[in-house]
């Protein structure tokens, strides 16, 4: 029986072992999982192979039921239940636990051996509370901004990614917690994640977003990947034949498990074609259906026999037979990862503009700072979704703010209420009436269809958009536990020309005349009077995920007005953004600002110049209204549990900014390269949307630089208190590839953090190529004055591109420059390679592992960095 977190916390508080003053300080050294040569393993697995019934066979191959979170123990053979928790983040749903900043904060301090000690504490953190297997990180790339789960990953770039998450998986594993890399692949947005197939070419495919689950398994050891809901050119990525067992398991050669994400498991036959774990619960993978398959021979004993194998060789390998996970002399509280959690939060923070320059805030010459904005006070500390963590405390930028500063400074909030920051009702916060906005939506038709088979249950006139399952009755014919699709087909008449905002709650999908919107919560646009715009309204999922969902339209007024003690203060910050309500798991966003924050911005930094911007999110959003009043801009991304500490020592200057930017800030969302093709489209012939990855790998930076477009903020970028230089490149040839060489300087006036970025551009290849590809970097601490020589390895393997041609990895044909800089925009120096002799790589392998020799696993033996 598992027991509930609050009562497994009672019990383990009164443990002896830990005391108040061990419950927070980690043992010096956590002991090592233990260690098993590959061939021991083998014969262990085979032994239990051949003592396991079919019966307990099958049921390893699904999770358990009771739980959800978990697979099943067979306790006469000593295999335990292995525990499982979300997510990338931090631990969710076994109590309170340390909420770490997001994996887009952490990729953007650029900083391999923090991403090593994030994935170790939050291995130590998994092992406090009995964990085995960790439910992150998440490696899929930002295509565009408004993916809703891009603050769960690490950026744009797949080198930058892979780095990262490898790192932070070498960590977690060292410290005998699996990870579980995900969601493999092509799940780049979350519109309608359940259902949409991604369009991409091999190309695209190889060199991009396939990219970091290969370092991850490679580089990183990652022992379970987790497939994704979408399909993927033709076929669904959970029980994908090519991707799982020819690409993954035979030529990257992986040997552990392919879980499904939660409810994707299409058939039985997936465990034919790679998939090795149903989760949550055995719902096609069932003994019923594994023995009817057997008999029609759609799956053979074999393959059952190979996905049990790849659990219990994970399970034996990290040592989970050999004892309990759980370790009582780790705190659960932990002061170490916690100081960590705030390392990585100061480290993230992006200075976007200071000019003139600005901060450093000299806190003495303070006497009245106020503050604004919706996420001050309700400061968000991760987006929605699985991957958020409740914290033990946590500290708001309006806290972290006021504990910085002495006691005689009067810090001011404006307690705005925009907890529900896009409801029409904020314009009213300032003091301003504003008329009843006429009724302009027509709402033609409302269509309830129920879930999961499509049945039409109710069509009808309707006057609003707008549904409660929870509070009110769902349509005629549907019962409340039942899960349903509702669609509204509407026609917004105009009666004045004017902006007007469309406000959405519960995040249903908008198409707005021909064009899908994905699922903004806020969207404005320009209207003629007299015209009239087709509105298609979706809301998927009723009944189980949002129950409530309504969208309404207003007229945007010309100006809200309002008390505003900005024009007193010494300094005015406006925490503005998004938040976990806006942006999470199974639903995108919209690029824009709501206006009522829009009008914030404008409203406090015309009555004070001296206005800073702090922006919280997992990828850009529109600045052009503001931002070139603006002197002071950060980017704060989700900072987890000790986001205002972070702050407030950028603000103060405690710390020196030192994050650059993982993905390229758009200045509008349709200079972005995927913008054509975001969010998909439906297709004759499909029940299911399309999204095609037409722009290949001409996408974030590499498209920026083809197009020509200048984004707002480049991939890379990010502002000092203090300035370097750079000098002396040199490429030396080295066994496997190059050793590159420079100086750098720190020609400022205070201590401080270079982000050196080392990218390759390929002149002279018959095939088009990017301008330029990350392919190296280095933090580089330096005090004022100082000067550091840094070497930077470039593997003649990270040269190679996928010829869409010959379709295979080749080398460069003609030159290779390398260029560093400390942003993708701001190149300082490059150099030519000597001419690269002929691939010196090794073709792939087949599968080793299917054959009982197994590869060695970097995790458990490569932890020193
Ligand atoms: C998410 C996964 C998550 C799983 C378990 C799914 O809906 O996509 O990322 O790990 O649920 O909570």
């Amino acid at each position: 029986m598992r027991l509930g977190a609050g009562l497994l916390f009672l019990l383990l508080a009164s443990v002896p072992l830990r005391s108040e003053e061990q419950r927070t300080a980690e043992p010096s050294s956590p002991p090592n999982p233990s260690h098993h040569a590959p061939e021991v393993v083998e014969r262990r697995v085979d032994q239990l192979l051949s003592k396991l019934t079919q019966e307990e066979k099958i049921s390893l191959l699904a999770g358990d039921s009771a739980d959800g979170m978990s697979t099943l123990a067979i306790r006469r053979l000593g295999i335990p239940k292995l525990v499982m928790a979300d997510g990338p983040q931090g631990i969710r749903a076994h109590g309170p636990a340390c909420s770490f900043p997001s994996g887009i904060a952490l990729a953007a301090t650029w900083d391999q051996k923090l991403a090593y000690e994030y994935g170790s504490a939050i291995g130590r953190e998994a092992k406090a509370r009995g964990i085995h297997i960790q439910l992150g990180p998440g490696v899929n790339i930002a295509r565009t901004p408004l993916n809703g789960r891009n603050f769960e990953y690490y950026g744009e770039d797949p080198y930058l990614t892979g780095e990262m998450a490898s790192r932070w998986i070498q960590g977690i594993q060292a410290q005998g917690v699996i990870a579980t890399v995900k969601h493999f692949v092509g799940n780049d947005e979350e519109w309608r994640r359940m259902e949409i197939e991604s369009l991409m070419d091999e190309q695209t495919l190889r060199e991009i977003y396939l990219q970091p689950f290969q370092k991850a398994v490679g580089q990183g050891g990652a022992w379970a990947v987790m497939s994704a809901y979408n399909k993927l050119n033709g076929f669904p990525s959970t029980g994908n034949d090519r991707l799982q067992n020819r690409i993954l398991k035979q030529e990257w050669g992986f040997p552990g498990i392919v879980m499904s994400d939660w409810w994707a498991t299409q058939d039985v036959k997936d465990i034919a074609t790679g998939l090795d774990l149903e989760m949550p619960m055995g719902y096609k993978v069932t003994k019923e259906s594994v023995t009817k398959a057997l008999q029609e021979k759609k799956l053979s004993q074999e393959q059952i026999d190979q996905a049990v194998r790849r659990l219990l060789r994970m399970a034996i390998s990290m040592g989970f037979l050999n004892g309990k996970q759980e370790r009582n002399d780790l705190p659960l509280d932990s002061k170490q990862n916690a100081a960590l959690a705030l390392d990585v939060a100061t480290k993230s923070i992006v200075l976007l503009k200071n000019s003139p320059t600005f901060l450093p805030l000299d806190r003495k010459s303070l006497r009245h700072v106020v503050v604004y904005g919706p996420n001050a006070q309700d400061t968000p500390a991760v987006g929605g979704g699985s991957g958020g963590v409740e914290p033990f405390r946590k500290v708001s930028f309006l806290q972290g703010i006021r504990d910085a500063l002495p006691k005689e400074t009067e810090v001011f909030y404006v307690p705005m209420p925009l907890s529900k920051p896009f409801s029409l009702s904020n314009f009213l916060e300032f003091g301003k009436e504003i008329p009843v906005p006429p009724r302009i939506v027509d709402v033609r038709r409302m269509t309830c269809v129920t879930q999961p088979n499509f049945t039409k249950v109710t069509v009808r006139r309707d006057r609003k958009i707008s549904i409660s399952w929870t509070h009110r009755s769902p349509p005629e014919g549907v019962s409340k536990d039942q899960e349903a699709r509702v669609t509204w087909d509407a026609e917004i008449k105009v009666p004045v020309s004017g902006n007007y905002e469309l406000l959405t709650e519960g995040h249903p999908e908008i198409r707005l005349g021909n064009r899908e919107l994905g699922n903004p919560e806020s969207y404005v646009m320009l209207l003629e009077k007299g015209s009239s715009v087709p509105l298609r309204v979706t809301a998927n999922e009723v009944g189980r995920g949002s129950g409530h969902v309504s969208v309404r339209i207003g007229i945007v007024p010309e100006e809200a007005t309002g008390l505003y003690p900005a024009k007193s203060a010494d300094v005015a910050i406006v925490c503005v953004g998004l938040n976990p309500d806006v942006e999470g798991e199974g639903y995108d966003r919209g690029f824009a600002l709501p206006v009522a924050q829009q009008q914030l911005i404008a409203k406090v930094s015309s009555a004070n110049p001296r206005t800073i911007v702090v922006l919280s999110g997992g990828a850009a959003v529109d600045m052009r209204t503001w931002i070139d009043r603006i002197p002071v801009v950060l980017q704060t991304w989700y900072l987890g549990q000790s986001a205002g500490t972070a702050l407030a020592s950028i603000l103060f200057g405690d710390a020196n900014p030192s994050g650059h930017l993982p993905c390229t800030f758009d200045r509008s969302i349709e200079e972005n390269p995927s913008f054509h093709e975001y969010p998909g489209t439906f297709q004759e012939g499909k029940d299911w949307p399309v999204v095609n990855y037409k722009e290949g790998i001409f996408y974030g930076y590499r498209g920026y630089d083809r197009s020509g477009h200048d984004p707002l903020f480049p991939f890379g970028f990010g502002l000092s208190y203090t300035s370097f230089d750079l000098s002396l490149l040199t490429a030396s040839p080295i066994a496997d590839g190059h050793t590159i060489s420079l100086d750098v300087a720190n020609t400022g006036k205070r201590s401080g953090v270079a982000v050196i970025q080392l990218y390759i551009s390929l002149t002279g290849e018959s095939t088009p190529r990017p301008l330029r590809e990350l392919k190296g970097f280095q933090r580089v601490e330096l005090n004022p004055g100082e000067s550091k020589k840094i070497k930077i390895s470039l593997p003649d393997s990270s040269l190679m591109y996928w010829h869409p041609l010959k379709n295979e990895w080749v080398m460069p044909e003609g030159q290779v420059s390398v260029e560093v800089g400390f942003s993708e925009r701001d190149i300082r120096m490059k150099a030519l390679l000597p001419k690269i002799e002929p691939p010196r790589l090794e073709p792939p392998k087949s599968d080793p592992t299917e054959s009982g020799s197994l590869r060695l696993v970097p995790s458990l033996s490569t932890n020193a960095l």
